[in-house]
């Protein structure tokens, strides 16, 4: 009987063993399984650490030397809602590194050291809520991070290197409300007027975003972007050919001379189309399709009643001539006269 107490005793504490194994915990972390949290913050972490509970769903990882993550890097916690990688070492992410996380809404990588990011890196993130980049070193963002984000609300980059943001990222984030854009090095020429308009629009429908001071060129260094008048800008430099004819010629239409030239050159590293002409060409577009379908209807039109006239006469002259040579043949011959009759009586009157 006794020996059967021992056994039963060392069953169950076998399979608490076997439980603990398989919601196990990393060593580093302290896991809270009610709420799906794990925190492994300030523990000197150089890699994310294994072994981590599959249903995770917030997951700090802030406060570590993270200098870099493979691709794949969250593929055992599929679940994540969380992520905080604040203040590692992060100088660059490889491509896949977000692979699997379908779920993630919420990614903090302020405090590292991105200089740059990949063209759809945040691919993979379709649910994403926040992303906040503050506090890196990164110098320039592409033109797409994400598919059309359409959950994303808040955008933060302050404290980085950025000149210049490309209209086209902000116009992928259809529902952002908060854009954090204060201390970075913006470049206050004819390439940020659309961005200007872009912040002036988002702010008239409800955003919040905090300041845009400009750092060049030395006559705008110190003002603030959204006060410096749309007129003080020069227009950006046309396109070089190479851009592409037809945005060429919409320019063109959107008669805006090229008048001076362009401040500065380094301006031109980026895609020169990207300046404040481009909103433009719209109107003249919207013009040029209502001028099509006015010409295409009226043309159709003449066209219509040309088509409506000829069957009208052809059909008039069908009824005539049958009917004349109905009668003719009436009176001549008298073995063909049922024909006669029967075309006289098809035709209409
Ligand atoms: C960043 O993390 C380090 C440990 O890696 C810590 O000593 C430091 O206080 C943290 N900095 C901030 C601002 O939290
Ligand atoms: C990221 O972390 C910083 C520092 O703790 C915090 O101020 C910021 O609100 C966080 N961002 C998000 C989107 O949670
Ligand atoms: C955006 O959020 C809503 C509600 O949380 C969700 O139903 C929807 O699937 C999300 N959009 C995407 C693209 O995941
Ligand atoms: C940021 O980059 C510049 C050069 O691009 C470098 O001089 C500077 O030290 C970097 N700062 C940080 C915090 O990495």
């Amino acid at each position: 009987w006794r020996q059967g107490r021992d056994c039963e005793l060392l069953l169950l504490s076998g399979a608490l063993v076997l439980l603990r194994l398989a919601g196990g915990c990393p060593e580093k972390c302290r896991c809270h399984s009610s709420s799906h949290s794990v925190d492994c913050s300030r523990q000197g972490l150089a890699q994310v650490p294994s072994g981590l509970p599959p249903q995770t769903r917030t997951l700090h990882l802030q406060d570590n030397q993270l200098h870099q993550l493979p691709a794949f890097a969250f593929r055992s916690v599929p679940q994540l809602r969380i992520l905080n990688l604040r203040n590692n070492s992060l100088s660059h992410l490889v491509p896949g590194v977000f692979h699997g996380l379908r779920h993630l809404e919420v990614l903090n990588l302020t405090q590292n050291s991105l200089h740059s990011l990949e063209s759809r890196l945040f691919h993979s993130l379709p649910r994403l809520r926040e992303l906040d980049l503050s506090s890196n070193n990164i110098s320039h963002l592409p033109a797409s991070l994400g598919r059309p984000w359409e959950n994303l609300t808040v955008f933060a980059v302050q404290q980085n290197q950025l000149r210049q943001l490309d209209r086209a990222l902000l116009e992928s984030m259809p529902s952002v409300r908060l854009l954090l854009l204060k201390d970075n090095l913006w470049q206050c020429n004819c390439h940020l007027l659309s961005l200007k308009l872009w912040l002036e629009k988002f702010i008239y429908k409800g955003g919040v975003t905090d300041s845009v001071v400009c750092a060049s060129p030395d006559t705008w260094k110190g003002e603030e972007l959204l006060k410096i008048p749309h007129e003080l800008y020069q227009p950006c430099p046309f396109p070089s050919p190479d851009v592409g004819s037809s945005r060429g010629q919409q320019l063109g239409s959107a008669h805006q001379p090229v008048s001076g030239p362009p401040e500065s050159h380094s301006a031109g590293q980026r895609d020169p189309s990207e300046c404040e002409l481009k909103p433009k060409p719209r109107p003249a577009n919207l013009r040029h399709a209502v001028a099509t379908v006015v010409i295409t209807s009226v043309v159709c039109g003449i066209v219509c009643l040309m088509m409506l006239a000829a069957a009208v006469y052809g059909c008039t002259y069908a009824a005539v001539t049958a009917q004349y040579q109905g009668g003719r043949l009436a009176q001549t011959n008298a073995p063909v006269k049922m024909e006669g009759k029967e075309l006289y009586d098809s035709s209409p009157a």
